[in-house]
Formats: C-alpha cells, structure tokens, sequence
C-alpha cells in the first residue's frame, strides 16, 4: 500500500494516498466536484475539462481527473475564479444541446441539467435556430437508445464497450461539433452488459428503452438489494412505486457499487428481470383446485404435517437463510426429511468470464453452511420414500411431475408453475424482493436484503408460514 499523505481541499485537511488521482479524492470524501468523463470504472480521458480545480503554484487550474495527489499541496474547488472556469466549459456544453429537459427522460438524474442548476447560469447566449442538430431516437440495440443531439461526447459508454466488455460496439463518428457517438454498421449494441451504458452516461443521450417513460424519477423510492439471478448477487438498487389504489410496483433494478462482488455494474438479464416480480404471480391459496383463504389452507397443511408420518421438504437454493434455518428447525421438530436438490438452475450457457455465473440461483452457498444436502441419490431415495412433499419454491418438478404420483404435495410459490397442478394444498408466498432475509454468493459473501416493497394484498414470507404452523404444532391445535 503506497504511503499515505496531507493536502487541504477549501482550508480543510484530508489524508489520501500519494500518487492516486486528485477526482477520487474528492469523490471518496463526498467534496462536490463536477464531471463527465471521469469514472472510477472506467478511469480517466481528460476529454471534458469539466472537473478543473484551483491548484497553489500552479499558473492555470487543472482537471482533478489527471492531477497526482502530493504532499502538501493546496487545493481549492471553490471560488469565483475556478467557478467561472467551469461555468464557462458549461457554456461551451451547451452551445448545441436541445431543450430537452421537460421531455427528457433523465431529467432528475442528469449531470448536465445539475451543474447547469447549480451554475446560476440560466440565459442562453446561443440561438435555439443557430444549434447543431442531430439524430434522435436511434435504437443502438435490443435495449439502447441513443439521442445524439443531447450526448457530450464524454466516451464513457465507447470506453465500457472497449475496456470492460471488449466488445467495441460504439465509437465516435465524424468531427468537430458534427461529432457524434454511433455504432458500426452490422454490430448493434446487444452484448449481455449492454445496459451499463445508461447508468455510466452523465445525460440523457443513451437511455433504456425498457425503462423510459414508465415514471418520472422523483416519484420512486429506492431499496439496497441483490440481483438474484445467479450466485454472483450483484448488489442492485430496487426503484419502485406505490401508486395509489395499485400495488407497490418495481420499475427497475440499477447496479449499487460494491468492489467486492460486481464492481459498477450488472448483466442485462439480472437487470430486466424485475419483471418477474410482477408478472405470473401466484395470489391465491387453493385446496385441491378450489380456492380458499390462508389460513383454511395452513390448516389443512398442518393436518397433513402432523398425521403423514414420511414427510420431506424440498428447499430452493434461492430462498434466504433464515427461510432454511427456519425450514429446518420445523423440519427436525416433526423428524421430517429435508433436501435442496436444485440441478435444473444449473446453466453453463449463462456462466462467463465476467459476472455471470451458471448457477442461477442467489443462495445455493447457504445450503452448504447449514449442512443441507442436495445429492441426487440421496434426493431419490428420500423422495421414493416419502408419503407427503412440501415443496418451496422449488421449481425442480415442473419438469418432472410424475415423481410426485401417489403422494400428498403441499406446494408454496410465489410464481404459478407446473408443480401447482399436483399440488393438494397451494400456498403463495412473498416474492424474491417482496421479503427480507440474508444471502451468500459463490464467493462466501453473505449479504442481507431489508425489503421496503408495501403490498395492499401482502403474501406471507415463507418464515412466516414456518412460524405460522410451528406456533400451531407447540399449541397442539388443529
Ligand atoms: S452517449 Fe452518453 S456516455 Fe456516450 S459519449 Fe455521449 S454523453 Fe458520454
Ligand atoms: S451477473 Fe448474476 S447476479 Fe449479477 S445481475 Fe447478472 S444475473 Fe444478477
Ligand atoms: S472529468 Fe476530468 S476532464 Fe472530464
């Protein structure tokens, strides 16, 4: 580790480590330093000139993005003179940039409508008829579109397709102020991280066409959580929204850096797969195929529990570790058999060498932990063996249904499946993101989600079921 070192920012002191970049001092300790083309992922280019600072014995200001930090060294963001240095780069931004904020669906979280705010700047020298114009609208892939006139070249998104997915997708296109961020001709932008490319961008140029124009910004609430689509658990933003007389609703999950697990960024599929939250749910509980209410159907799930004499419990490697602790205290409560037999989210086609892992599940690492077996003979054999199967959101029979003939099958999931069809009693159950609990990723990373979604019609989780019958066994009630 290189050797730490004093410099003071406005006449305050910081310690920061000789050598590294001036911007990532700054931005460690929350100091508000304006700029587009810096980012700690992507490191420096130099190109927009935007994060000049105030540097003692030195004749011109500087880009904090290219300045060495040295001892002593004396450095002001502040002030009238390095204001009107950056106000004045601001101006030149914003020569040939449209009038978009109203319609543009980054506003609220736009740099360029942030420091154009906070610039006090607010009468264009430039006549509206005298911009530049470009092209608008350009779908850049599956996912992308790509507004020209609003980008200011800082190349973020041509670097990320270069430096992190290798991929070289995009580049910029002619010169000048007729310069501009494409593609090449036959190679759309639709690699498997392709999404980045919105979140690095400062403006509104490349935005998500998933995404855009579902919600204003301001309007959603935001919650820490994983992706749980594979054992990677990228660390992700939640923005959902509870709009009146509706259920909360999730609208899309943003990657949340953490160096440790996914670094900056995420996959497109984790990310779009927000949708499975919503769509295909399983709201009802049924008896046979009649419907019923929860707690007619936790009855008759207790009589099952308490005169069937073989029972297992089939776990999924993506539910939390309190629902498998809880699952296998019940479990040993009623001597009853347990296993996480889980093979079919298993998939090599999705495993590579960046963040995605082949085992699509959020927890299989959990299993290990608490000394739950997922052995294929010894999953056969306790299956062969048993009279009634509590299935918990594992998806394994859907695919192989005629395992479970003859016996008597308690089906809880939050999503309607196959399995549903064998199921004498079902149960729904809180979604992925609709429940709290803890995770461990391929690596030995535990990492705990505190959900804030609000359900008018809420779905219990499966640890309150768990309790649920646990406090009617301890009561001996039926
Ligand atoms: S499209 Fe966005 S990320 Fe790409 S160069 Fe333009 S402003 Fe930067
Ligand atoms: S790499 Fe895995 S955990 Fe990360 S976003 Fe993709 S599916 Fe989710
Ligand atoms: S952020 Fe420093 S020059 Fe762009």
């Amino acid at each position: 580790m290189s050797e730490l070192v004093k410099l003071s920012v406005n006449g305050e002191e910081l310690e920061a480590q000789k050598g590294s970049l001036l911007i990532d001092a700054l931005l460690d300790k929350d100091i508000h330093i304006p700029h587009f083309c810096y980012h700690q992922a992507l490191g420096k280019d130099g190109n927009c000139r935007m994060c000049m600072v105030e540097i003692e014995g030195q004749k011109r200001p500087q880009i904090a993005c290219d300045t060495p930090i040295k001892e002593g060294m004396i450095v002001r963001t502040k002030g009238e003179n390095i204001e009107k240095v950056r106000r004045d780069i601001l101006e030149l931004e914003l020569i040939n940039h449209p009038i978009d904020c109203p319609t543009c669906d980054q506003a609220g979280e736009c740099k360029l409508q942030d420091y154009y705010m906070e610039s006090g700047f607010y009468h264009s020298r430039v006549n509206v008829d005298n911009k530049v114009t470009a092209r608008k609208r350009i779908e850049l892939g599956s996912n992308v579109m790509l507004d020209q006139e609003r980008c200011v070249l800082c190349t973020r998104c041509v670097r990320f397709c270069s430096d992190i997915t290798k991929t070289n997708e995009l580049g910029v296109i002619s010169r000048a102020d007729h310069s501009v961020i494409g593609t090449f001709p036959g190679r759309p932008l639709d690699n498997p991280y392709a999404m980045n490319v919105v979140d690095l961008c400062p403006v509104g140029a490349l935005t998500s066409q998933d995404f855009r124009f579902k919600q204003r910004v301001w309007f959603m609430e935001s919650f820490d959580a994983i992706c749980s689509g594979c054992s990677r658990g990228c660390n992700i933003k939640v923005d959902h929204r509870k709009e009146k007389y509706k259920d909360d609703q999730i609208f899309r999950f943003r990657p949340r850096v953490n160096k440790a697990v996914n670094g900056w960024f995420m996959c497109d599929e984790g990310r779009l797969s927000y949708k499975n939250e919503s769509e295909n749910r399983l709201l009802v509980s049924k008896i046979g195929n009649e419907e019923t209410n929860f707690d007619n159907a936790i009855t008759n799930t207790f009589k099952i529990l308490t005169t069937e004499n073989k029972i297992l419990f089939v776990l999924d490697p993506s539910l939390s570790l309190e629902e498998m602790q809880n699952i296998q205290n019940l479990a040993s409560a009623l001597k009853a058999e347990i296993t996480g037999f889980a093979p079919h989210l298993i998939d090599e086609s999705f495993g590579d060498d960046y963040l995605r892992k082949s085992d699509k599940s959020a927890n299989r690492a959990a299993y290990k932990e608490l000394g739950i077996s997922e052995d294929e003979a010894e999953f056969n054999s306790k299956l062969k063996a048993a009279t009634a199967v509590v299935i918990l959101n594992n998806n394994y029979f859907d695919k192989n249904l005629s395992l479970l003939d003859g016996k008597k099958v308690v089906g809880c999931f939050s999503h309607v499946c196959e399995t549903l069809a064998k199921s004498d009693i079902t149960i729904p159950t809180a979604s992925f993101y609709e429940k709290s609990g803890t995770y461990i990723n391929f690596e030995g990373i535990k990492q705990k989600v505190i959900s804030k979604i609000r359900k008018d019609k809420p779905m219990e989780s499966i640890t309150s079921i768990i309790e649920y019958i646990k406090s009617m066994i301890e009561k001996g009630s039926l």
